[in-house]
């Protein structure tokens, strides 16, 4: 078979060795980022500057007085003001691999040479193939799921996923959700969503049926929360399109269900053949295996699964049974060829270089960093940090009780400190942490010094 001249492209020496010549310069630029720095006093106006701009021009202040200079090492990132931070949240879970990663970094380089920047459905080029291939093939290990669809972000592959599940149940309308779920932003996503801080001002569509998650301290949580399910059920027989959950959630204040949580609703929904759909939006590489449906061993109820953000794009999973018929789904993009380029790239590492198991580098991470909040709330920061819980890179701490007021302001003494992480939780707000699969024994230290002396300066 003759070459294209987009393989001899790809094949290129010549290219390579120019990708080979950029990801050096920009590694002798990232390896002077060599830990956590205070601004540079000559660039703060400058900073202060950009920030009060970009807050005009999108009319609201950022959260965190961050802009990005463009590089940074591993969990490290630097700023426009010359500061580097220790980045613990990753653009709220995209940059699993950290910053100015060269093997992602390459992938992306690739991507960029290709014709066109955005792929889309209807003309797909071959990343976009190797990627689904990919994904499908990882996703598939341990499920029933048989097709993939991608999309630009997590809220399009739920909406993609909620119109697969309704079309299959048609014309069942409503929802089973858990109570604190987070889905997207899209009107539909905001009405699965359950905090109506989210959709003020926005009509209610009462299509969503709320089941308690679960509750540790409650030894008749998983009787409960099945009971509801199926009242629930029995009042809108017939008129329930899905069961949609986060096996771990997310916005909602990470928290977690063991798998008997699980159990006896999936196989009432199973009996009752109510599509089952679970969101790895926020799940999706984090919890030691490529899917929390794995670590939690529920891969055979899963009827449709959406993920994005470590993906780089969206992508939604169907069985065969689930797979919607033509015209249901489609859409212009599917992800940047860059994007989908380091995706597949992520993908392969992650696969191939230890991350995954009960004795990946993941579940290591998870341990030590429990190991230093432990430690932290049981001695200098005493009284003031508790409860720190989690899966694997999504680990999230309790400070001073879970008072929004000063769980903000710890997050914002933290930036200023030096690391970056963000808030989640209902009534009680919580710390949360989306950790790089890079970060290394040495930053977690540094990330316990951040955490006492920001939780000392406000005690
Ligand atoms: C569980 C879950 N679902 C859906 C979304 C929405 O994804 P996106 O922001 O990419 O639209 C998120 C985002 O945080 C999420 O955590």
């Amino acid at each position: 078979m003759a070459t294209t001249k987009g393989h001899m492209m790809a094949q290129s020496t010549k290219i390579q060795t120019l990708i080979q010549d950029a990801l050096k310069e920009v590694g002798g630029a990232s390896a002077q980022l060599e830990g956590v720095r205070p601004p540079d006093p000559e660039r703060v106006e400058h900073m202060k500057a950009l920030i009060d701009q970009l807050g005009a021009v999108r009319g609201r202040p950022l959260h965190y007085p961050y802009i990005g200079s463009g590089i940074g090492r591993g969990a490290y990132v630097e700023l426009e003001d010359g500061s580097v931070k220790l980045d613990l949240i990753n653009g709220i879970g995209i940059h699993v691999l950290g910053h100015s990663h060269p093997r992602v970094l390459a992938a992306a380089l690739r991507g960029a040479l290709g014709d066109v920047i955005i792929q889309g459905n209807l003309q797909p080029n071959r990343e976009y193939f190797e990627f689904s291939k990919k994904i499908l093939e990882l996703a598939s290990r341990r499920s029933r799921l048989k097709h993939v669809w991608l999309s630009t972000c997590g809220t399009m592959a739920n909406e993609n996923a909620l119109k697969a599940c309704r079309q299959k149940a048609t014309p069942a309308r409503m929802i089973l959700a858990m109570n604190a779920a987070f889905a997207g932003r899209s009107s539909m996503m905001a009405e699965i969503t359950d905090n109506p801080s989210f959709r003020v001002g926005l009509p209610e569509y009462h299509e969503v049926l709320r089941i308690p998650w679960f509750d540790k301290k409650d030894q008749r949580s998983i009787e409960n929360s099945t009971r509801i399910m199926k009242e629930h059920v029995a009042k809108h027989e017939n008129n329930i399109c899905c069961f949609t959950f986060e096996p771990m959630q997310g916005e909602g204040g990470y928290n977690v269900a063991p798998r008997e949580f699980f159990l006896p609703m999936l196989d009432f929904c199973r009996e009752k053949k109510i599509p089952v759909w679970v969101d790895e939006v926020q799940t999706f590489m984090r919890t030691g295996n490529f899917f929390a449906f794995e670590t939690l061993g529920i891969g055979d109820y899963v009827d449709v699964c959406t993920v994005a953000k470590t993906a780089q794009t969206g992508a939604t999973f169907f069985t065969q049974e689930m797979n919607p018929k033509p015209g249901l789904i489609s859409g212009t993009f599917s992800g940047s060829t860059a994007a989908l380029s380091a995706g597949l790239e992520i993908l392969e590492v992650l696969d191939k270089e230890n991350f995954m198991g009960p004795k990946g580098k993941i579940q290591q991470i998870h341990n030590e960093f429990i190991t230093m909040l432990k430690r932290l709330g049981e001695t200098t920061c005493r009284g003031h940090l508790q409860d720190p819980e989690g899966m694997g890179l999504m680990v999230a701490v309790t400070p001073f009780g879970g008072v929004k007021e000063k769980v903000d302001k710890l997050a914002h003494a933290l930036f200023k400190n030096g690391l970056i992480c963000f808030t989640c939780g209902h009534g009680t707000y919580r710390l949360r942490f989306l950790i790089p699969a890079v970060i290394t024994s040495e930053d977690i230290r540094t990330a316990g010094e951040i955490i006492e002396k920001s939780i000392q300066g406000l005690a």
